[in-house]
This record gives C-alpha cells, sequence and structure tokens, in this order.
C-alpha cells in the first residue's frame, strides 16, 4: 500500500515540475520584451510586445495588410518588405516568394514573428484602408450555396472601394475557431453605392467563415470588415473586355459591371459564365437588364452537367471549350477571371492561344 502512495505521489510531484518548467519558458523564451517595428523609413513607429505575427501586430495597429487566409501562409496576399530584422527565409514563405522578390527583401507577414526590432516598407495604399463594423441588413439565397450578404455601413465610414476589389471579413470566435480570423471576399456592388456593401458567399464544407455566414449569421447581426484591397479592378482603357467567372465568382464581376453601368463606359464586354446546373445560375434577370442599359454587353451562361429536366437550350461544355467556340482574335482584349484556381489557369490558356497579350489577364484566385 505504501509503495503505492509513494509511486502516486512521485508521479504528482512529476506533473507538477513539467508544469512549472513550461510556465516559466513561456515566460522566459516566449518573452521577447518591447520591440520597435519602423514603418518605411521611420515615417511611422509601432512600439509591441514581442512575440506576435508582424501581420497581427499591423493588425493591432489598425494597418490592414491584405490577407485572405487568416494567416495560415495559404493565400500568398501579405507580402511586404522586410529591410532588416527578419531573419531567413522560412519555408512557408518560399511558394509565394519569387527569387527577384527575395532580392528586395519581400516576406509574408504572417508568417515572421516579431522577436527583435523591424525596418519594414509597405505600400501607402494600406494607410487607406479602414476597419469597420456594419449591421447585417440583408442575407439572401442566391442558389443552394451561395447567399448574398449585404452590410450597412456606419454613417461616418469612409471606406472607398473600386470595382473588383475586396474585403476583409472577421470571423468571431465561435464553435468552429478558437480565435477570429478573416478571410476575403469580393464586393459585389457598385462603389456608387455609398449605404451598403454586398458579398457573394459560397458555402465551403466546414469552412471556417463560410459556415459561419451560412448557419450562424442573421440579419441584424454585426459584422467586422476592413478594406478595400486587391489589384483587381477595371483597367482605364479602350480595350475590349473579356470576363470569365464561376460560382460565387460573379460578385467582382457584377461589381465592375453595374459599375460600367453607373460611369457610363462604352467598351464592349462578353462576359461567360460556367456553372455546372441550371440550379447553380442565378442573377439572370439582372444580367438581361445590363444587357439592355449596357452599350455592348454579352453575358454567355454554360452548363457543364445540364440536367434533363434543366430543358437548357443554351451552351453547354467546360467553360473553356464555350470560350473556344465562343471567341475570336483577343489581341485587342483584357480578360478579368474570377473563381477556382484550377478554372483560372485553365482558362488563361485558352485566352492566351486567343491572343490575348498576358499581362492584359487580370485574376483574382478563390482558393
Ligand atoms: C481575393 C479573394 C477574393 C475572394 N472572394 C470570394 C467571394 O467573393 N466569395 C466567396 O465565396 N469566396 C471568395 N474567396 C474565397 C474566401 O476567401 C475563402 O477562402 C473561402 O470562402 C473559404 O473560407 P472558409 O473560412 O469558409 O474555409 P477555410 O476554413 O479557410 O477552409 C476549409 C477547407 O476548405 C478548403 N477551401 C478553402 N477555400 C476553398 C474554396 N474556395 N473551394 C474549395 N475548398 C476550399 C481549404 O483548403 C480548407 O481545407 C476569395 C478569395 C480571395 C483570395
Ligand atoms: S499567406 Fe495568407 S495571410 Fe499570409
Amino acid at each position: 500500500m505504501i509503495e503505492i502512495v509513494i509511486a502516486i505521489a512521485i508521479c504528482c510531484a512529476i506533473t507538477v515540475s513539467l508544469t512549472l518548467i513550461i510556465l516559466l519558458a513561456e515566460v522566459t523564451i516566449g518573452n521577447y520584451g518591447e520591440c520597435i517595428i519602423s514603418i518605411n523609413d521611420g515615417a511611422r513607429e509601432l512600439k509591441i510586445d514581442g512575440g506576435q505575427t508582424l501581420l497581427a501586430c499591423l493588425n493591432e495597429a489598425e494597418i490592414y495588410i491584405p490577407s485572405a487566409c487568416g494567416g495560415k501562409g495559404s493565400c500568398g496576399l501579405c507580402t511586404l518588405q522586410v529591410t532588416r530584422g527578419a531573419g531567413d527565409y522560412l519555408p512557408t514563405e518560399l511558394p509565394w516568394i519569387s527569387e527577384e522578390r527575395r532580392k528586395e527583401n519581400y516576406r509574408l507577414a504572417c508568417q515572421i514573428k516579431v522577436k527583435n526590432d523591424l525596418e519594414i516598407i509597405i505600400p501607402e495604399s494600406c494607410f487607406l484602408v479602414r476597419e469597420v463594423t456594419a449591421e447585417v441588413v440583408a442575407i439572401t439565397d442566391l442558389t443552394h450555396d451561395i447567399k448574398e450578404v449585404r452590410l450597412k455601413l456606419p454613417v461616418d465610414s469612409d471606406i472607398v472601394f473600386k470595382a473588383g476589389q475586396f474585403m476583409q471579413i472577421k470571423t468571431p470566435k465561435y464553435k468552429l475557431c478558437d480565435e477570429p480570423v478573416y478571410r476575403a471576399y469580393s464586393i459585389s456592388s457598385s462603389p456608387d453605392d455609398e449605404t451598403g456593401l454586398e458579398f457573394m458567399i459560397r458555402l465551403v464544407p466546414n469552412g471556417i467563415c463560410t459556415t459561419y455566414v451560412h448557419q450562424f449569421l442573421n440579419v441584424g447581426d454585426m459584422v467586422t470588415v476592413n478594406g478595400a484591397h486587391g489589384e483587381f479592378f477595371l483597367q482605364d482603357s479602350e480595350r475590349d473586355i473579356i470576363c470569365i467567372a464561376g460560382g460565387s465568382g460573379m460578385a467582382p464581376i457584377m461589381s465592375i459591371l453595374l459599375d460600367m453601368r453607373y460611369r457610363g463606359i462604352k467598351r464592349k464586354v462578353t462576359y461567360f459564365f460556367g456553372a455546372m446546373t441550371k440550379r447553380d445560375l442565378f442573377y439572370l434577370d439582372e444580367l438581361k437588364q445590363l444587357e439592355k442599359d449596357l452599350d455592348d454587353f454579352t453575358f454567355i451562361p454554360a452548363l457543364s452537367q445540364p440536367k434533363p429536366e434543366d430543358n437548357w437550350q443554351g451552351e453547354t461544355g467546360l467553360i473553356t471549350e464555350v470560350i473556344e467556340r465562343n471567341m475570336t482574335d483577343g489581341s485587342n482584349s483584357e480578360a478579368y477571371l474570377c473563381g477556382s484556381p484550377g478554372m483560372i489557369n485553365a482558362c488563361v490558356n485558352v485566352l492566351t492561344g486567343k491572343k490575348v497579350p498576358e499581362d492584359q489577364i487580370y485574376y483574382d484566385k478563390f482558393g
């Protein structure tokens, strides 16, 4: 009996000692003290407690760098220049930063832990990004897996965006996530709609943000968003425009088309939209109206797997096949693509085959 008591006492002593060692390690090893982040040659300085990622430190200081994956190192959007103090590249950064950009000290802000003073360079446009908390005023089912969410902006909000850009939506802590995470969503409404912002959000099974939006978000709730971000927007030119989208990739294209109507832009536009069956199509009435309102606009929806009951008379096949069939010489065109990375890569090949110059093909990959 006495042996059992001694064994239990030894186990307890070991457990307590290990806990103390771990706590001590957290306080000493994880404590990097105060660090200074110098931004744009000292134009601004942040004093922060070391230990967090650079992205988190900037967010805390209300400086919002684009990010779509919530800091997982899987979107490559949070790049900025770190000219001093970042140490060696991590394996997680390498796929996102070319040799060329490594020479200019580009890094992924979400992968760098601030352990000492840093010097960084960020574009001035990041200082124009705002974070606001806005009320959800409408949630509409567009298809079986895409919801449209409308937010009413606070009256003093000074968010400005170009049609095609995206916002980051903050998902609060809930049963699928222990801490808030940000995800990127393209704005689908027009920039001239100053009272609100609309988004088209497709459910990704077990996805943190989309499950929250589809199953937990209600009209009347408050949502935090920041933006606008991104280089995907209508270029100022006279060229013909080819738009290609699938699923919720409709969002930025819709914003661009609405903006063209508002600004009276008269360029020729052909819009290829890919869906599997008829139940994946939406916004058909709005697009028909745009065909009447815009000077030279053609909408070409295509179904890759139409069902007999769809009674579909339109284009069929993969969107790449439909583009191949319907497009002639693209040398005087620029193209705007939105959807899954696979679809975009395949469409870029078709477009370059149709002589659209590669530097005139713009896209946002929703992967
Ligand atoms: C610039 C930009 C704009 C975007 N705009 C939109 C938009 O307007 N509407 C929209 O619905 N989405 C948009 N996205 C995608 C969006 O940011 C999220 O990646 C997506 O909604 C999944 O988020 P989640 O938190 O639900 O899933 P997560 O929790 O991030 O992911 C769960 C799992 O699903 C996988 N996964 C992530 N995204 C996808 C996907 N799209 N399809 C299939 N599997 C996926 C992940 O690899 C992971 O394994 C955009 C992305 C970018 C980069
Ligand atoms: S790679 Fe996505 S936020 Fe850094």
